[in-house]
């Protein structure tokens, strides 16, 4: 059955429900508290759907993660069957301490649309429609800015690159400063990044480096709706990692992955700005309610909507 293109403003529901519900707990440092305000109201929102769903990428195996976990089965059990990829609060230490660019996330696709992940690292090049097709992730992160910097027809010291600013990019951060290009250090937050490369305003022109493997599926199902690029490579920590991948249907665990192995078919995805961002407004409370932004896209027409929400706490609990 196909995708019913209302789903994806179904889909907008269940983010602004769990931004709402983790956006009360802006700030106040506790990420735990803040991850299962979003996971219980977005859960609460994707059973109502008419769909038979299965959570792909979720908050983790059943033995961790009580609800939304990989295999969990979401929505009524009628109607198109379809795979979840979701991330109910993305940026939960953003959120705990009101940082910018956290998001409710939410994506669905097509029986086999997303590379199934366990939640392992995976090393990531995304960039926006003017440099899709120019990227190599086997290439030097120098040879992949040039290449940006022509396809987009301005000198490497006018991109911006961003990258998690972590330890571990130590070497990435220095080889992309000797290039000349401007560099966006993140806090947390790279599905976030991965689609601010493909707003012009936002003027991001490349995501560099390591993040989480399941940010990865999700920021590349949001790409395909935008024209962008991504490629990835899975980082497993541990041989036991690197099995998890195996056992969950990641034939070479080494592979290079493209968009087609990431989120293929017809793919949907809807997000909410949980604080305030590049390119979503965060939650904003207000007498008698709260006014949200969203954004919601869909592959098959590549329309971008965002949504400006006004909820209003007399006639529903925020
Ligand atoms: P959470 O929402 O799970 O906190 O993830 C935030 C994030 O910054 C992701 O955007 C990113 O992919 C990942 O964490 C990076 O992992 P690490 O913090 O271990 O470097």
């Amino acid at each position: 059955m196909a995708m019913d293109r209302n789903l994806a403003l179904e889909l907008v529901r269940c983010t602004e429900a769990a931004a709402l519900a983790c956006a009360r707990l802006m700030g106040r440092g506790d990420e735990t508290a803040a991850d299962q305000a979003a996971v219980n109201a977005m859960r609460s929102w994707l059973n109502r759907m008419e769909m038979d769903a299965t959570v792909v990428i979720g908050e983790g195996e059943r033995d961790e993660a009580p609800m939304l976990y990989i295999g969990e089965k979401v929505g009524t059990g009628q109607g198109p069957k379809l795979e979840i990829a979701l991330d109910p609060l993305e940026g939960t230490t953003l959120c705990a301490t009101g940082g910018p660019n956290a998001l409710a996330v939410i994506a669905a696709a097509e029986e086999g649309g997303f590379l199934h992940a366990p939640d392992t690292y995976m090393d990531k090049i995304a960039v926006g429609p003017e440099a899709r097709g120019v990227i190599d992730i086997d290439k030097s992160p120098t040879d992949n800015l040039k290449a940006v910097a022509e396809a987009k027809h301005v000198p490497v010291e006018d991109l911006t690159a961003v990258i998690l600013d972590r330890p571990r990019h130590e070497k990435l951060i220095d080889e992309v400063r000797r290039t000349g290009c401007r560099i966006k250090l993140i806090k947390d937050g790279d599905v976030s990044a991965a689609i601010a490369t493909c707003s012009r305003d936002t003027r991001v022109d490349i995501l560099l480096g390591i993040g989480g493997a399941p940010e990865g599926v999700i920021a590349a199902a949001a790409l395909r709706c935008v024209g962008g690029e991504l490629q990835a490579r899975l980082k497993p920590r541990s041989p036991e990692e690197a099995e998890r991948a195996r056992s969950m249907g990641v034939r070479d665990v080494d592979a290079k992955l493209q968009m087609s192995d990431l989120a293929s078919g017809n793919v949907m995805f809807a997000a909410t700005g949980v604080t305030a961002g590049d390119f979503l407004n965060g939650v904003r409370f207000r007498a008698q309610g709260a006014l949200t932004q969203s954004v919601v896209m869909r592959s098959e027409s590549m329309t971008v909507r965002y949504i400006d929400a006004e909820h209003n706490s007399r006639f529903k609990e925020l």
